[in-house]
């Protein structure tokens, strides 16, 4: 299952029209080195798993597995991450997304569900996968 809800309205997304960078690191410095993903807006992933453009659908692009039991449409919170920089040029959550946060295990002032969570690519972003969320080293970055 993968794709985007149509039941779902979409937020204030706006897709990047620079190239920026998404570093990826596990909140456990143990589990894995942190990654960089430079995104091309001409490359951007288009609906696949989660919104286009979304932190998740770059992740998953690029080769880094952050959980994602529902496919990406907003029906879980298994993909929550925190976006500890960066925040600030990412889509407003929506109603949706913030139910279905209420239901995160650690929830944060910088929790958002990384399937809905778009940057506009005007800054850097930095996102921290939850312990119980990391797959990097098993990536092989
Ligand atoms: S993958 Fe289910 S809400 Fe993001």
């Amino acid at each position: 299952m993968g794709g985007t809800n149509p039941y779902m309205k979409a937020t204030d997304i706006v897709l990047p029209k620079t190239k920026y960078k998404i570093s990826f690191e596990p909140e456990d410095p143990s589990a894995g080195e942190p990654v960089t993903i430079e995104v091309d807006p001409g490359k951007i992933p288009h609906g696949e798993t989660g919104q286009p453009g979304s932190i998740l659908s770059v992740a998953l692009e690029s080769g880094i597995d952050i959980e994602h039991s529902c496919g990406g449409v907003c029906a879980c919170s298994t993909c929550h991450v925190y976006v500890r920089e960066g925040l600030d040029t990412c889509n407003e959550a929506s109603d949706d997304e913030l139910d279905q946060l209420e239901e995160a295990r650690g929830l944060s002032t910088h929790s958002r569900l990384s399937c809905q969570t778009v940057p506009n690519g005007t800054k850097d972003i930095r996102v921290v996968i939850p312990s119980w969320n990391v797959n990097l080293v098993k990536e092989g970055h």
